[in-house]
């Protein structure tokens, strides 16, 4: 069994949109999963999937992330290996071109496990970074958003993070996730993607990657209470939908987020409570590469689109 599922954000995605972000999506999935498939590990994987989507301006990662009320640009990244619990992650950090790069550098480091902020240019550097030239990280988008925000206070207007989840050949299981966060935060506001056990969660049972806003994901400890559940015999797929309808419970529907994930046995979930989620899927269990992709629910789910496959 091999398999891999990306996120590509949950929210609101335009219908003009879909297309892009469906194929954003497949893309990076088709990258990780030739990974896999030469026989390399799940974190290596996901990193190279996760890449694949922030160098793609459609998502709010990378190039193409949403602004701060400043018109700034501040990267959050995690990425983690489920085999040892290590866990390489950066927040806040402006101007950083590969987010996802520096937090499996702070990974292999092993110094420490986050940094954040304009300080972590120093580690940067040194492991062959360089900030971005002034505005080339701004996409036209990302500019007519924030001018139409013209925000006072941080909105609930997210969508775009991105994400990846893989199980390699040898059962090992990883995370990513890379984000810009919400459209007109705070400056030095950090969300849940690089707070492990929030946005992203390895072990050896469960690898999952959180969407949507950070603040209820954060609140609820979603990714890591998704893998205690699987640990206790829950499928990921019952357990994330059972989370995130308690988080609407709790939180309102603003608290609405997603989920994707993959378990030891190769089970996968890709569930959410916005309107919509880009996502994509490859998986080998024996019998052939199965792939779906799409933006549920503007198509069928995940789990179905795979199901019909195999
Ligand atoms: N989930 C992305 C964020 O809120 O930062």
């Amino acid at each position: 069994m091999i398999a891999i599922v990306v996120h590509g954000g949950a929210g609101t995605i335009e219908p003009a949109r879909h297309a892009a972000a469906t194929a954003g999506c497949a893309a990076a999935a088709r990258r990780g999963y030739a990974r896999l498939a030469a026989g390399g590990a799940a974190l290596d994987a996901v990193q190279a999937a996760v890449r694949a989507l922030e160098d793609d301006p459609a998502f709010n990662a990378g190039v193409g992330a949403v602004l701060t009320r400043d018109g700034t640009v501040e990267l959050d990244a995690a990425i983690m290996d489920g085999v040892d619990g290590r866990i390489g992650a950066i927040a806040a950090v402006p101007d950083l071109r590969r987010p996802i790069d520096l937090a499996r550098a702070v990974l292999d480091d092993g110094e420490h496990v986050l940094l954040a902020g304009a300080a972590a240019w120093a580690f940067a550097r040194r492991h062959g970074h360089a900030p971005a030239p002034p505005g080339t990280m701004v996409t036209a988008r990302a500019l007519a958003r924030w001018r139409a925000q013209r925000i006072e206070r941080a909105a609930e207007v997210g969508g775009g993070t991105v994400g990846a989840v893989a199980i390699d050949g040898a059962g090992r299981l990883a995370a990513a996730t890379s984000t810009g966060g919400i459209l007109g935060k705070r400056p030095g506001r950090v969300g849940d993607s690089p707070l492990p056990g929030c946005g992203t969660w390895a072990d050896r049972g469960l690898a999952a990657s959180a969407t949507g806003p950070g603040e209820a994901i954060i609140r609820a400890t979603l990714t890591r209470r998704l893998a205690l559940a699987v640990e206790a015999g829950a499928t990921p797929a019952a357990a994330a939908a059972a989370l995130l309808d308690e988080m609407i419970a709790t939180g309102g529907a603003a608290a609405g987020a997603g989920v994707i994930a993959v378990d030891r046995a190769g089970r996968i979930a890709a569930t959410h409570r916005t309107p919509t989620m880009a996502f994509a899927a490859v998986r080998d269990d024996g019998r052939g590469a199965q792939a779906a992709a799409g933006t549920s629910t503007a198509t069928a789910p995940l789990e179905a689109q795979l199901a019909s496959a195999g």
